[in-house]
């Protein structure tokens, strides 16, 4: 493939791929957290006065599912109760009706959390829908379940602020956690980063694009604790969907009970490239995993090891803030290979021939 790195400096030519806009939605991101706080005092919450649950369930898949991720990896260690996540047609037995379940689909028209729907309507579970439409809307109105209705129009995985905070509002108003103090964080870790790397930076000053030149013609292994393992995962995810590309992602300590030996056997460096998700509150048994994995086992088969670390007065702003550095980085690397970051023509296939 022949790279002209060129391209990210020159934005009529980053315009002419982004036939959808994805350039302009980017650095509105810290704006969604607002809206999304305003849809959700819309919603009647009678139904939640008194509930306790023994146990909250979040479905949904791809990019509507990563909103149940970020939730898992902001309070999992501390959350009272048990949190999980549901990328699959069905429910897990244990699922009643002490049971939160927040059924997330930005479409609200897929098939999968549609059928965990169906259960978790039979089951009698507590639940709670966020969509911009579709089946899921028309299904809450028919059986009176609250739904909070965000904006339509947006690619899924750019609506995450969207899809993230009426679970955690209601988590909140559950008396679970606390989100409002948490909000100005993010938008102020978002704006402060979009200064450094929108599209109008050019490569030189821009870390996204700096790093995007450099993964262009690889297959990214992207490695994390378990605690940021929603940032891997939507690394991966943002690479596959937005830069049409190929990626994987793993954890430590899981990894290096397995991965390090794979890479052993790895003699052609010039595809192999690492991404590692950091954080400066890591648990320190995690951060040395990384060190001496990065170090001892990849160093030597990889052609680049890169780390990221987010700037952030919490961790959940700092989350977000590696989440929209995943985004510009990806973007950058769809415009790099010459492709359009928003059409997810294959996703969209399979969903015809399911239907
Ligand atoms: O980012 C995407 O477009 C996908 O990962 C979708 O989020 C996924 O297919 C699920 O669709 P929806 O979010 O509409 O439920």
């Amino acid at each position: 493939m022949k790279i002209d790195g060129n391209v990210l400096d020159d934005m009529d030519a980053m315009k002419k791929l982004d036939a959808s806009d994805m350039l302009r939605r980017l650095p509105e991101f810290h704006l969604q957290f607002k809206v999304a706080q305003s849809c959700f005092s819309r919603i009647d919450l009678d139904g939640f006065e008194g509930f306790k649950p023994t146990s909250i369930l979040i479905c949904g898949m791809g990019g509507s599912a990563i909103s149940g991720d970020v939730l898992l990896n902001w309070v999992g260690k501390s959350s009272p109760v048990p949190i999980h996540v549901n990328r699959s047609p069905f429910l897990p037995g244990y699922v009643g009706s002490r049971t939160l379940i927040i059924m997330v689909s930005y479409s609200g028209n897929t098939s999968e959390t549609l059928s965990a729907m169906d259960q978790a309507i039979h089951k009698g579970a507590q639940i709670m829908a966020i969509t911009s439409g579709g089946k899921l809307l028309e299904i809450c109105q028919e059986k009176d379940i609250p739904s909070v209705i965000i904006p339509s129009g947006y690619p899924p995985r750019t609506a995450l602020g969207l899809l993230f905070m009426p679970i955690a509002l209601l988590c909140q108003h559950l008396g679970l956690f606390d989100i409002d103090n948490e909000i100005p964080l993010i938008e102020s870790a978002l704006k402060s980063a979009n200064t450094r790397l929108n599209p109008s930076i050019t490569r030189l000053d821009n870390a996204a694009k700096e790093l995007a030149l450099s993964l262009v013609d690889s297959v990214p292994a992207i490695y994390s604790s378990p605690s940021l393992e929603v940032i891997a995962n939507r690394w991966k995810c943002q690479l596959n969907e937005n830069s049409k590309m190929l990626a994987w992602y793993s954890t430590v300590p899981e990894m290096n009970h397995n991965g390090i030996v794979g890479w052993s056997g790895v003699t052609d460096t010039s595809e192999r490239t690492v991404v590692m998700i950091r954080d400066r509150e890591d648990d320190s048994c995690y951060s040395r995993r990384l060190d001496l994995t990065g170090e001892i086992f990849l160093k030597p088969h990889a052609r680049r090891i890169v780390e990221v670390w987010p700037d952030g007065e919490s961790l959940l702003a700092r989350m977000f803030n590696h989440i929209f550095f995943a985004d510009y980085t990806s973007l950058y690397l769809a415009f790099l290979r010459g492709v359009d970051p928003t059409p997810v023509a294959a996703i969209d296939k399979l969903k015809l021939q399911l239907a």
